[in-house]
């Protein structure tokens, strides 16, 4: 049962029992209902309460149940609702810690509400892509006024109780009590039992003073901040009907439109996002019970511009960090650095002089090896050459004490090789962050051959307390991220090639949504990068084709941003990128060297050459166990690449669009004599699932 049932004096108390949240699972619904049910044919109860256990009230549905029939099975939570509100006896809500959701719409069909200050209430349907199912836009403007109702419904974040609570003529929360929720509740019930009719929120009016120009102003406001979601809009329409409509046609109508947008590809994308991002965190062969290594230390080496950013993740969730440099002034002017970073952030009023104080003082730095010996995890970001590489971590073979786990933040070398040059392999680990490593959510966790079970739980288990995404990737060139963005730069080499500018191909790319096109990206990362990996490429693969032009521009000394011309011109301070009338007349030489007549070529083909060179590498990664499985890919690029989250990521849109189709377009770039026949070869895993009507999700 996961609600259980006991009658204390004259009150019967039906408290939702289901961890972590009591989420409002077939299981649970069913417990309430007969409790209700129980209580109501019992002549001794006077008045019922439902509360939840531990941790919540209830925060609604259990997403162990999306999508599942059971979901929907009765009573599903619109009839539980209609059963509270159709009671005879009055049910009171004991509310406390987090009632979201449909646990806040199961608190608005009972009769009263008793609550504890410091509750964190909300209904954040919205982030999934979705509006409440099941009464919340049509009784909550009912109960705490049209604009409230609103701001939550559109926002979907929570808002503590006691504010909600001091709002006048509220009628969310009938007495806020301390302490205790349960006792708080017992006692108000002992107060009300008696009186009728009962009050029920459904027969309050949901009114606005100027409803046509609050209405017409929050569209125009949520249009704007909403574009690629449909879900905020809907909410607005839904709060709209619950001025205007009687409350059983307001409510078919949120039902109407919650219908609608799940089957939106946005929503989709959202729930794929928010199931990916637990999901990553779980490893098939890693059960969750493995224990944990105690990280109470960390010691960074190198305080460049990563050591310094990594640094800030621990120091920002109160993990001390020694860092550890050659050279005094290497440490100085890396300190200054995260100095300066928290200082602006102070002057904006975002982080309080104190706390700036107290993380500041979590951190020291040394030139000595002795300093580090005793921490659990130390991080290497020095130069990225094997050789400096070997030196470390032979150095902190012999140093660092037994268990401490060995990581690199090595973005194009082998984890596994590196892990050869001490004699504890099984403690080494990637962890691969990103550029700003203080503001970038992505950490690609690589797991070398020999990495142990241990260390990879614990670095995961980490990389949530410092607020990271976290994806395992498999040993390889690139790991997930850069292995894919690599197919992807090629195939942007190629569209130049065969016609298009650099500001037609980013503009196309970043209309689909991405954050930033793929040449005004080189500019921004340093497109030297890209040409010392194609120069180590033309000895390792030489029949790797490329676009010649990004070489060409290097050899102009336009290596991006860092130089104040790239693909573009940038002006001192500002990143708005200008397009370079010299940069076009090398493309247009190279065309003509070649002998392409170019042609005009659509943003949609454009946009797929693009996606697709993402998939089908995204595919051989998922086929060679790189990857575990395809949404670790879609976080990868969701959280490090800026691929647009209403999209879902590379993989979760091939599977929108269909595999089928996905490989359609594939053989029509691989007919066109000017891109690349080989290029657009299918993954084996990709021509199969195609084949076979399957998805990757
Ligand atoms: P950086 O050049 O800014 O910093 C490297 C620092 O390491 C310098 O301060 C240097 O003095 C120090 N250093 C060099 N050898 C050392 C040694 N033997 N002992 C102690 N300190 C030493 O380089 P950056 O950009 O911070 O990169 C560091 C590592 O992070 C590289 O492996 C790089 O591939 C990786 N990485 C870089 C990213 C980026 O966007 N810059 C992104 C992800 C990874």
């Amino acid at each position: 049962m996961s609600a259980s049932y006991e009658v204390r004096g004259s009150v019967a108390v039906v408290t939702m029992n289901n961890p972590p949240v009591n989420g409002l699972g077939y299981d649970t619904r069913r417990a309430i209902a007969d409790g209700i049910d129980k209580a109501n044919a019992d002549a001794a109860v006077k008045a019922i309460v439902i509360t939840g256990t531990g941790k919540a009230f209830s925060g609604g549905a259990d997403i162990r149940e999306f999508g599942s029939p059971k979901a929907l099975a009765e009573p599903n939570l619109l009839s539980l609702i209609k059963q509270l509100e159709g009671s005879a006896k009055p049910i009171v809500a004991a509310m406390h810690s987090v009632v979201m959701g449909g646990g806040l719409e199961l608190a608005l069909g009972c009769h009263y509400r008793v609550v504890l200050p410091g509750t964190q209430v909300a209904l954040p349907e919205v982030k999934l892509g979705l509006v409440p199912g099941a009464g919340g836009t049509q009784r909550l403007p009912r109960a705490i006024g049209v604009e409230t109702a609103l701001n939550m419904i559109v926002s979907g974040e929570p808002v503590k109780s006691e504010l909600l609570a001091a709002i006048p003529g509220q009628k969310l929360f009938d007495k806020v009590v301390e302490g205790d929720a349960l006792a708080g509740a017992l006692a108000f019930a002992g107060e009300i039992a008696e009186q009728r009719p009962l009050p029920l929120v459904r027969n309050l009016k949901a009114e606005h003073p100027n409803a046509d120009g609050y209405f017409a102003f929050a569209r125009n406001t949520v249009k704007a901040m909403a574009k690629n979601f449909p879900a905020p809009a809907k909410c607005v329409d839904c709060v709209e009907a619950a001025t205007k409509m009687k409350l059983d046609d307001g409510l078919r109508f949120e039902r109407d439109s919650f219908i609608a947008l799940m089957m939106t590809p946005e929503s989709k994308a959202l729930r794929h996002a928010f199931f990916g991002e637990r999901a990553a965190s779980k490893i098939p062969d890693v059960p969750e019970d493995t224990p944990k290594r105690d990280i109470k230390k960390v010691a960074m080496i190198g305080a460049g511009t990563m050591g310094g950013g990594i640094a800030m993740n621990f120091l920002n969730a109160g993990i001390p960090v020694v860092m550890l440099e050659m050279k005094q002034e290497a440490l100085d002017k890396g300190v200054g650095v995260m100095r300066k970073n928290y200082e602006a952030r102070v002057k904006k009023g975002k982080l309080k002089q104190d706390k700036f104080d107290k993380t500041m003082a979590l951190l020291s730095t040394t030139l000595n090896y002795d300093d580090i010996k005793d921490a659990d995890l130390v991080i290497e970001a020095v130069f990225e050459e094997m050789g400096v590489k070997e030196k470390v971590f032979k150095t902190l073979d012999e140093v660092m004490k037994p268990g401490a786990i060995l990581a690199s933040n090595t973005s194009t070398l082998d984890v596994d090789k590196i892990a050869s040059f001490t004699k504890r392999p099984q403690d080494v680990v990637g962890m691969h962050f990103f550029s700003p490593a203080n503001v970038m959510k992505l950490l690609e966790v690589v797991r070398g051959a020999k990495t142990a079970k241990d260390v990879l739980a614990t670095v995961m288990a980490l990389a949530k307390k410092i607020r990271k995404t976290a994806v395992v990737s498999g040993v390889t060139d690139g790991f997930i991220g850069n292995r894919m963005i690599e197919q992807y730069s090629r195939q942007a080499g190629y569209l130049l090639d065969e016609g298009c500018t650099p500001q037609q191909v980013d503009k196309a790319i970043e209309k689909f949504g991405f954050a930033m096109g793929p040449f005004r990206m080189g500019d921004l990362a340093g497109n030297d990068i890209g040409w010392a990996i194609r120069k180590r490429r033309a000895v390792e693969k030489p029949d790797l084709r490329y676009s010649k032009t990004a070489d060409l521009l290097c050899e102009m000394g336009r290596y991006g941003q860092k130089t104040g011309a790239g693909w573009y011109d940038y002006k001192p301070g500002n990143r708005n990128a200008i397009p370079n009338a010299d940069v076009l007349a090398m493309i247009e030489t190279y065309r003509a060297e070649k002998g392409i007549k170019p042609r005009k070529i659509s943003d949609d083909e454009i946009v797929h050459r693009l996606v697709y060179a993402l998939v089908n590498e995204g595919a051989k990664i998922l086929e060679e166990g790189i990857a575990s499985k395809a949404s670790d890919i879609d976080m990868v690029y969701l959280t490090g690449y800026g691929f647009p989250l209403h999209r879902g990521g590379p993989m979760c849109y091939a599977d929108t669009q269909g595999l089928f189709n996905v490989v359609q377009a594939m053989k029509r770039f691989a007919a066109n004599p000017l891109d690349d026949a080989v290029f657009w070869q299918p993954a084996p895993l990709l021509a199969k699932l195609a084949a076979e009507g399957k998805s990757f999700t």
